[in-house]
């Protein structure tokens, strides 16, 4: 079986990444704006702001995704655009930037697909506690519904939050922002954001939008033991299954936290203060299932074998920098989502994406980064084999379209498929834009 006609080929980004601007047209700062200012806290010390600057160049970025063949086009809303103080006043330029963006997508017939929170909380709400305090589950509920009133006809395809682990990582382990190293901040955070979600989906419902869905976005980061047969390191890669993504898979999908998770808070004295009613928002009926996957994580209780074995794969099974190619963590999460989790509802892979392979820009302007072109298309690889399997995915987004501002990996981790210079703004294609192109176009003569 083939990609099906309708399966949707993407590109995904994200505000904080890609828009700049970042004190135009009476923005509010997020955290990242504030965080990337602590000295070491990003990578090369670069800003957020101006990145690749699509707040001004969005009309020749959505040309090109055009010319690259692209369907849809994920992106995310930047709240502090829209609501300066993150709740109260409205800015209505920062609305009227994606009013003309949404338009333009729909000009050059490419589907908007429209994550409400990808990480860049406003700082004012930071001010107030930000994801700690639990008022923000009604701070993110106005939000949503404001954009549902506004942009719920335009836009058919909504994510309430992308990736609740970096809500934890900024609380809990430092190097993301707000920059927290607390454990029970961490698991504290991941409540209130899935608690956020259950409340987004019920404001979704409520506006009535006839002809557009919801989900949520989750990263699934699976953990093997090196060892299979050993008994350590089958527990450690189980645990960190239990404390990543399973912490999400679980409320929503099954209303709980496992009892494994549950005793570890219980342990560490770190359990999140809850209360009744809280699992039935968090589970309420989502419309499909929102899949960040780029590789899987091999766990080994002897530290200095994981070190061997990376050395022994080198050059073989393993990327330049010395990460695990492992495309096949697509189709073994899928069948986590549809064996485990006994899923009902369609899945969008809504990343993919390799950034450390090699790039550099050749005399006559070129870059082949074939690295990533294997790498796509080995997932692509194995999305067929999932689909094949009966598996419902319906569409797959390469993260990203440009190079853009990594977080706390600043400008150094370059994922897209097309060179930005920072200094310039000049777009250039890499050779896996070309490639991306035209797989598109042979996937859809055939389908
Ligand atoms: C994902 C994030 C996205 C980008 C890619 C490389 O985890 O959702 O913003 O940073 O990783």
């Amino acid at each position: 079986m083939k990609f099906d006609k309708n399966f949707l080929f993407g590109v995904a980004t994200s505000a904080a990444q890609v828009e700049g601007a970042a004190l135009e047209d009476g923005r509010g700062l997020s955290i990242w704006d504030t965080f990337a200012r602590i000295p070491g806290a990003i990578a090369d010390g670069s800003l957020p702001d101006p990145t690749c600057d699509m707040y001004h160049h969005w009309k020749s970025d959505i040309q090109l995704m055009k010319e690259l063949n692209i369907e849809s086009y994920r992106f995310s809303f930047s709240w502090s655009r829209i609501l300066p103080d993150g709740k109260g006043r409205i800015n209505e330029k920062g609305l009227d930037y994606y009013k003309r963006m949404i338009d333009e997508l729909h000009k050059q017939g490419i589907v908007p697909n429209a994550t409400i929170y990808h990480w860049d909380l406003p700082y004012e709400l930071e001010r107030e506690g930000g994801w700690l305090n639990r008022d923000i589950v009604n701070w993110y509920g106005e939000y949503a519904s404001l954009l549902f009133k506004e942009f719920g006809d335009s836009v058919p395809i909504w994510a309430t939050i992308n990736e609740p682990v970096a809500t934890y990582v900024g609380y809990a382990m430092g190097f993301f922002a707000p920059g927290y190293k607390n454990e029970k901040y961490g698991r504290q955070v991941n409540h209130h954001i899935l608690f956020a979600h259950g409340e987004g989906v019920q404001r979704f419902r409520e506006a009535g939008l006839k002809d557009a869905k919801i989900g949520i976005v989750v990263d699934i980061w699976n953990h093997h033991p090196l060892r299979p047969d050993n008994e350590e390191d089958q527990r450690l890669a189980e645990m960190e299954n239990e404390k990543t993504y399973r912490s999400y898979l679980n409320p929503i999908f099954r209303g709980c936290y496992s009892d494994k998770l549950l005793h570890y808070m219980e342990e560490n004295h770190c359990m999140p203060q809850m209360e009744p009613g809280d699992m039935e928002k968090i589970s309420r009926k989502i419309d499909f299932f929102g899949l960040n996957c780029y590789n899987r994580v091999v766990d080994c209780a002897d530290p200095d074998l994981l070190q061997n074995r990376k050395r022994e794969i080198l050059g073989g099974n393993y990327l330049d920098d010395g990460t695990e190619f492992y495309p096949k963590a697509v189709y073994d999460a899928a069948h986590i989502l549809h064996d485990e989790y006994k899923l009902d509802i369609p899945i969008y892979v809504t990343e993919n994406g390799l950034a450390n392979c090699k790039q550099q820009v050749e005399e006559d302007g070129s870059i082949h980064d074939t690295e990533r072109i294997q790498y796509l298309n080995g997932f692509l690889e194995w999305i067929e084999k999932a689909i094949n399997d009966g598996i419902d995915i319906r569409g797959y987004y390469v993260w990203s379209l440009l190079d853009n501002w990594e977080w706390c990996g600043g400008h150094k981790a370059r994922y897209g498929l097309v060179h930005v210079d920072f200094d310039t703004q000049q777009r250039t294609c890499k050779d896996s834009a070309v490639w991306y192109k035209n797989k598109i176009a042979e996937v859809k003569k055939d389908s």
